[in-house]
């Protein structure tokens, strides 16, 4: 079963906190469309084929000695599947899972109050943890490592600790940013796991099980269409499809073809390699700018209007990946692909010489 806590739900509808790419208003229509297409056995998850091998040794080995599963921790950037590789570890196990995200855990009553409702063998997931409170983490150490919370009461000179054990469980975190955690938070997770982005393949394979889902028409180049530009991401590559299959029903003939595909994401402005606006206008400001840089992350935010935890977690890791920008310890630069993705020629001025 899954438990999503009630104070998330408000939060993202509230404050966008969650996912600052998705209007209010759209959220929990996504949400509910992600969770009928989020596969829920190993067998039907596509992808990530080592972490899969490696969780299902572990799952066994903890089943055949009657233990709880390790905690785990999963990093990498947005929409690669960690909360659904989480609720498959539960599945699997036949636990509760239980999910929260970090900036919701506030004040200690908070984070007191998920592990006190916790039930054995159940499945923690907390989102974003690198951004969870010092003193919520504190508090998660002992319970992680001896099942147990340190409780105080009274004040100044008369307090007392008092130390309460709590039902054995399993902590799934899961960040875009390992090297955010600190040391001892992190020594306390026995499974680390980095989740890579896909193959065309992959994508394609998870656009047609999904199309399958939601029926609807797709042939193989339209899937490949779709993957193509995805971003190498399921999450993009599920919303991307389900775009094309409105513009399949609205200006053909219901099923998405190349043809179709293509014209859908035209009309997203997303390009051949799945770039969108606000990705081109973060390499056009480096190129027109700042001589393809390099340019500190703050100074690009501020002209882009963006915020830079969102260019560093959500745009960049695709770009590097793409290899049209790089990080360099004086800042951002845009690479010679991104001069020729964008039809930019490039000043022989700016070209790196030879050392
Ligand atoms: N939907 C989202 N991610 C998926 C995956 N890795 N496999 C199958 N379906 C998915």
């Amino acid at each position: 079963m899954i438990i999503e806590d009630n104070k998330i739900k408000k939060q993202k509808a509230l404050t966008k906190e969650h996912n600052p790419f998705l209007s209010a208003s759209s959220i929990k229509n996504e949400d509910n469309y992600e969770k009928n297409i989020r596969p829920l056995t190993f067998d039907d998850y596509i992808g990530q084929n080592s972490i899969k091998n490696t969780l299902k040794i572990s799952i066994e080995a903890s089943k055949k000695r009657n233990t709880i599963l390790d905690h785990l921790l999963f990093y990498g950037p947005p929409g690669l599947g960690k909360t659904t590789l989480a609720t498959i570890i539960a599945h699997e196990t036949g636990a509760n899972i239980k999910i929260t995200s970090a900036p919701s855990i506030e004040r200690p009553r908070d984070i007191i109050g998920i592990l006190m409702q916790l039930k054995e063998g159940d499945v923690l997931f907390i989102d974003e943890i690198h951004r969870l409170n010092k003193i919520a983490e504190e508090i998660l150490y002992p319970a992680m490592e001896d099942f147990s919370i340190d409780l105080t009461t009274g004040k100044s000179q008369s307090v007392k600790t008092m130390r309460i054990p709590i039902p054995k469980f399993t902590l799934i975190g899961a960040t875009t940013k390992a090297g955010a955690l600190s040391g001892p938070l992190r020594d306390r997770f026995g499974i680390i796991h980095r989740l890579e982005f896909y193959t065309i393949d992959e994508l394609a394979q998870i656009i047609k099980r999904t199309s399958k889902i939601l029926n609807f028409d797709i042939d193989d180049n339209g899937a490949l269409e779709i993957a193509k530009r995805s971003r190498l991401t399921p999450r993009i590559a599920n919303r991307l499809v389900k775009r094309s299959a409105d513009w399949a029903i609205v200006k053909g003939d219901g099923k998405i073809t190349k043809q179709i595909a293509t014209d859908a994401l035209n009309a997203l402005e997303i390009d051949d390699l799945g770039l969108d606006v606000t990705d081109r206008a973060l390499l056009n400001l480096m190129i027109n700018s700042f001589d393809g840089g390099p340019v500190g992350i703050e100074t690009l935010a501020v002209a882009l209007g963006e915020d830079i935890r969102t260019i560093e977690d959500v745009y960049e890791p695709y770009l590097i990946q793409q290899g049209l920008l790089n990080r360099t310890p004086r800042g951002r630069k845009a690479t010679k692909l991104a001069y020729k993705h964008l039809n930019i020629k490039i000043d022989s001025s700016q070209l790196e010489l030879p050392l």
